[in-house]
């Protein structure tokens, strides 16, 4: 699929403007293309309590799967994003935080393209040697369990 850089960046831009950030002052926005052509957005919500705050891609990430397809057979898939901008205020690309890294990881996995001031690069190369979902499943305890049986 063809991804329209600028677009998905205008999208992060216009929804930066909605950020609530009166503690830290930077405005974060975040968007995303799905698989089948979809934008969802986000943007940062901060709290008084400061490590309540959310980042822009948690909202993101909230809007992908709150607005995923909703039979039931499409629900049972994991919506998957492969493109994401993230910027702040100034309209310029923002690196996402270590936490947010994991959370695109999951949602688009290690191909997910990220926009950055030299281009987009695939989520492998700003989170090299990640911890996923097949590492529970290979080396749980419930494995153990069922091997011991
Ligand atoms: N922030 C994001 O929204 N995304 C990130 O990945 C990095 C940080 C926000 C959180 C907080 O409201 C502000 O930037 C300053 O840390
Ligand atoms: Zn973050």
């Amino acid at each position: 699929m063809d991804i329209d850089w600028a677009a998905l960046r205008a999208a992060a831009v216009d929804v930066a403007g909605r950020a609530y950030a009166p503690y830290s002052r930077l405005r974060v926005g975040a968007a995303g293309l799905t698989a089948d052509g979809l934008t969802v957005t986000g943007c940062n919500v901060e709290n008084a309590s400061f490590g309540l705050t959310l980042c822009a891609e948690c909202g993101l990430v909230s809007a992908l799967h709150a607005t995923a397809p909703a039979t039931p057979a499409a629900r049972a898939a994991v919506p998957t994003l492969i493109a994401v901008a993230v910027v702040a205020g100034d309209g310029d690309p923002l690196l996402p935080c270590g936490r947010c890294r994991q959370l695109l990881l999951e949602a688009g996995g290690p191909a997910l393209l990220v926009d950055t001031a030299r281009g987009p690069v695939a989520l492998s190369e700003l989170l090299p040697a990640a911890f996923g979902a097949p590492d529970l499943s290979a080396r749980s305890d419930s494995r153990v369990d069922r091997e011991a049986h």
